[in-house]
């Protein structure tokens, strides 16, 4: 990737499990669309995954399943530069230096730090916690403009916006601000169980959520059982916050307003509605599973975008490393 004038976008997905629906509908559907109009950075978040224990041989082998289903799902190596993070080191540089100009008391009202150290309560670990400040880095060293991401990842946005500026009053002008890119429809999908909780792979009910490599029997199945209400009447409302979620999703891949949802479920029941959102996901899904079979099956092709990558992005990541530096005060020889 030549340097443009093109706005720069920079996200990221932890490769902790084949990606959800919720994944796919707040980030990755939109990474793809964004490549014609930015210049996109898309990473496999591997070091924020051992936030939680991970086993080793499965962490290496999900990183290279995520970067296939992430060219699966239409982001380009012509266009993006896809790379996994422990490859660039100049994330975890910058972070330190970040993390010194971050407080305490920032990070603690992190609510995803409250929710997992809840969940984990046997390791809260410091990674945990010092995590949003690794995210801000990961955003602030290709100084990006435009962080696509599901609502769920908002705080963190704010906090590395909180980050850079004051690092740039304290040291002059060094990072851009970045804007969070947050969907109209679809930001926060939720469990199919429990409508008031986010969709997330980590649930211990695998009816609460869709991935993205589940069989159609799977998903028709998974959308049969999605908990609605008694009314049995297609619309939006608070008071349903399961229809909602399936009219959002339904939404999003046919393109349809709530409006039309509406009026095409008119007078029918839940039953037909959750098929057509089932057919809706598979029909999407199903060219994507095949995609990210044959692109897996091509290790070298894939470590070969991979590594390009991952160069092209430490070109970028280690200039404003050593431009920090600098800034701060460490010696250079
Ligand atoms: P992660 O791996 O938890 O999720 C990846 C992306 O998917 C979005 N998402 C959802 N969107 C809508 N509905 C849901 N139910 C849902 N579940 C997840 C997330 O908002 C996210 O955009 N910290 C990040 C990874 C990261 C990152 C970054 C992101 C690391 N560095 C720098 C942006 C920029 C995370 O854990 O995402």
């Amino acid at each position: 990737m030549e340097i443009s004038a093109k706005k720069r976008i920079l996200s990221g997905i932890q490769p902790t499990g084949t990606f959800t629906l919720g994944n796919y509908i707040g980030a990755v559907r939109n990474w793809g669309l964004l490549q014609q109009e930015y210049d996109c950075i898309y990473m496999i978040a591997n070091m924020h995954a051992i936030t939680v224990r991970q086993n080793p041989a499965d962490l290496r082998r999900q990183s290279r399943e995520a970067a296939a289903l992430l060219l699966a799902c239409g982001i380009d190596p012509q266009k993006s530069i896809v790379f996994v993070q422990s490859h660039v080191p100049a994330h975890a540089e910058l972070s330190w230096v970040l993390s010194c100009n971050t407080q305490f008391g920032e990070l603690s009202r992190m609510t995803q730090f409250k929710d997992k150290s809840a969940r984990h309560a046997d390791n809260v670990n410091a990674g945990l916690f010092t995590y949003p400040v690794l995210m801000a880095a990961d955003i602030l060293v290709y100084n990006a403009d435009l962080v696509p991401v599901g609502a769920d990842q908002k705080q963190h946005l704010e906090l590395a916006r909180n980050i850079a500026s004051r690092f740039n009053n304290a040291y002059s002008d060094t990072f851009t601000v970045p804007e969070p890119y947050i969907p109209k429809t679809g930001a926060r999908i939720m469990s199919l169980q429990e409508p008031d909780k986010k969709m997330s792979k980590s649930d211990t009910n695998v009816n609460s959520f869709i991935l993205m490599l589940d069989e159609p029997d799977a998903i028709r199945r998974k959308f049969k059982r999605a908990v609605t209400d008694s009314e049995g009447a297609v619309y939006a409302s608070e008071e349903k916050p399961g229809v909602t979620n399936l009219m959002s999703i339904y939404s999003v891949f046919t393109g349809k307003s709530f409006e039309e949802i509406q009026r095409e479920f008119e007078g029918k029941g839940y039953g037909e509605f959750k098929d057509a959102v089932a057919q809706s996901v598979i029909d999407v899904f199903s060219p994507i599973q095949n995609e990210y079979r044959r692109i897996l099956a091509d290790k070298n092709y894939l470590d070969g975008v991979l590594k390009a990558g991952a160069e092209q992005a430490s070109r970028i990541a280690n200039k404003t490393c050593a431009k920090v530096y600098k800034k701060v005060g460490f010696l250079q020889l």
